[in-house]
């Protein structure tokens, strides 16, 4: 499973990419949240600085200026998936982007039904939203898991990308389930480099060997 991070914050995405993240999905809350207006600058600026596949959302409604929105997005940069929702105009949308062949990253998924819609209508990703649903006493990784099954059970090429992740826990069982990607926030990739026993080990070790080598 590769890991993608979910920030549209510069510094953050360049310490990921050092810690092994391929690619980042934004949408419009983590790009207001870096104070920036010029969305095309800010994508373009993060596909200098990850290897791989970067979401970024279409920010309006109907049918046909979501598809004139989406195209324009896609020709921003090679490494470029618009990201589209998991509504009525969405799949319609998505339908239309794949196929002219634009990646299309079909977000804000919350049903296995969503799941095999998106994948028949071409979305390149699809991304099942698991903490939001935890949020409100469903278990989001029982969808993960449904979604699998029924994307192995048809040869799906629609890739599964976990998203609204929010503890290691959730990267760890996603990647079990067999997902192919997951997005997830700095704070979860901080998680992911450390261990208490890690920690103590080191600077046990450490200690030893100053006493030793008399450093
Ligand atoms: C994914 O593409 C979304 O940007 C993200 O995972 C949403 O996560 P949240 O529920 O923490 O906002």
């Amino acid at each position: 499973m590769e890991l993608f991070l979910d920030t549209a914050n510069l510094e953050q995405l360049r310490q990921g990419v050092k810690w092994g993240i391929s690619g980042v999905t934004t949408n419009p809350t983590l790009v207001a949240a870096e104070g920036t207006r010029d969305y095309k600058s800010l994508v373009k600026t993060i596909c200098g600085i990850v290897p791989g596949k970067v979401s970024a959302e279409v920010t309006v409604e109907g049918v046909a200026a979501m598809v004139a929105q989406a195209r324009d997005i896609a020709a921003w940069h090679e490494n470029v998936v618009v990201k589209v929702p998991c509504t009525p105009d969405g799949f319609e949308v998505t339908s239309q982007l794949s196929r002219d062949n634009i990646r299309v990253n079909m977000t804000l998924c919350f049903s296995a039904a969503q799941a095999l819609l998106a994948a028949l209508c071409g979305a390149y990703f699809i991304s099942p939203f698991i903490g939001r649903l935890d949020d409100i006493g469903q278990n989001g990784l029982d969808l993960l898991a449904e979604i699998i099954n029924v994307y192995n059970e048809g040869s799906v090429k629609t890739r599964v990308l976990a998203a609204s992740i929010r503890h290691p826990i959730h990267v760890i069982q996603a990647a079990s389930l067999g997902a192919h990607f997951a997005t997830i926030p700095y704070k979860v990739l901080e998680q992911l480099t450390r261990h208490p026993l890690t920690d103590a080990g080191n600077a046990r070790f450490l200690a030893d060997w100053r006493k030793t080598s008399g450093s």
